[in-house]
């Protein structure tokens, strides 16, 4: 790719979360990334229910409670945040501007908050942490177990606090747009910025892994280890007892098996199985802070946030993903402050209705 792909911005007006952000993108990104960002699998049913599932949830508001001061601060396996609304892991960051991860990086460290780098990352990991706050790197298990060790030994280098382990993609099924649309494993910088061509053989993910991989990349990392892509109660207890330090919940947004279940759906079992074990987080179609409430009474620690934050970056770079982010804030203090929570470990089951 080259930057010559990105159209040029303008004067941007202020990024607000909501659903009108997809369309919002549409004007400044070349169609064929639109379209590769905002696929899902095959009939693309799971992606179009993830926001549908949040959105049916009715809240149960508390009255005359002290809402004075709204606090959506947490700590999230020792890191210190503002906000509860993290960045999710999304490939290739330069096809939506030219700064990449590094942009999306400095966007959310201005937002108090922190960003899980994809593995399939289009700028150095060592570049993305000089302009983040605490981040965590994703990580896929590949069939070449060597440029695994050595992915992960790079972002431990480079001062990733945790690692997340994605574990719903032993193949990569159809998705509406055919894969990549843009040319960007042949831009030889690119490649070398992804730290290893990912067209190398070996780089697509093992099919045969399994749960000694959570403990092997504790061991090669000394980092905690999140599962990510988990949906169902059973999994997330086998992975707690095989040492995961958390659990994300998550069908990837869509783009993996199609009809897997919708997370809000799943969440409750989910989180009940974990306990208080190691925090439980949530993505898929999280697009208002008032969804965000909604994931926290249903058992999430934290939520993660995918597509929204690569239309953000589209539109505005670093200051579109701060603007992002700090809009889901403030739409969670809102949300909270109507609903009778003034912190976030005031939100429980009892705030949904039925
Ligand atoms: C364009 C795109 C690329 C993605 N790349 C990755 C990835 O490299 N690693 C990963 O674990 N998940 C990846 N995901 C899944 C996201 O981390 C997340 O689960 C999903 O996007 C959440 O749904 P949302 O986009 O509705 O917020 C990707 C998702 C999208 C849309």
């Amino acid at each position: 790719m080259t930057s010559s792909t990105v159209r040029p911005r303008t004067a941007v007006a202020a990024i607000t979360a909501g659903p009108g952000l997809a369309e919002r993108a549409r004007a400044v990104l070349p169609t064929a990334a639109h379209a590769f960002y905002a696929a899902g699998a095959d009939e693309q049913i799971s992606a179009g229910e993830a926001a549908g599932a949040w959105r049916s949830r009715r809240l149960a508001p508390r009255v005359l409670r002290d809402v004075s001061a709204v606090d959506t601060g947490t700590e999230l396996l020792g890191s210190r945040l503002d906000s509860p609304v993290l960045a999710g892991p999304t490939a290739f960051h330069r096809m939506a501007h030219d700064e990449g991860e590094t942009a999306t990086a400095a966007g959310v460290a201005a937002a108090g908050s922190l960003m899980v780098l994809s593995s399939r990352a289009t700028r150095y990991p060592e570049d993305v942490a000089a302009a983040a706050g605490p981040w965590w790197y994703q990580v896929y298990w590949l069939r070449d177990r060597d440029l695994t060790r050595r992915q992960v030994e790079r972002a431990t280098a480079a001062g990733a606090r945790a690692l997340v382990l994605t574990v719903d993609a032993p193949y990569v099924p159809p998705r509406a747009t055919g894969g990549l649309p843009l040319p960007l494993p042949q831009d030889d910088e690119l490649c070398r910025s992804v730290g290893v061509a990912t067209r190398l053989p070996g780089w697509e993910q093992d099919p045969s892994v399994g749960l000694g991989a959570i403990a092997e990349l504790g061991r090669i990392s000394g980092l905690p280890v999140l599962v990510k892509g988990v949906l169902r109660a059973d999994d997330a207890q086998a992975c707690v007892t095989a040492g995961a330090a958390g659990v994300i919940v998550s069908n990837h947004g869509g783009r993996q098996l199609d009809r897997a279940v919708a997370t809000a759906d799943v969440l409750p079992p989910v989180a009940a199985a974990v306990g208080d074990r190691v925090p439980v987080l949530v993505d898929g179609g999280i697009e208002t802070g008032t969804d965000v409430l909604i994931a926290l009474a249903l058992g999430a620690r934290a939520v993660l946030v995918g597509r929204p934050v690569l239309w953000a970056l589209a539109l505005d770079g670093a200051d579109g993903v701060a603007s992002l982010l700090n809009s889901y804030r403030s739409q969670l203090e809102t949300a909270m402050a109507l609903a009778g929570a003034a912190r976030l470990d005031d939100i429980h089951a009892d705030l949904l209705h039925g």
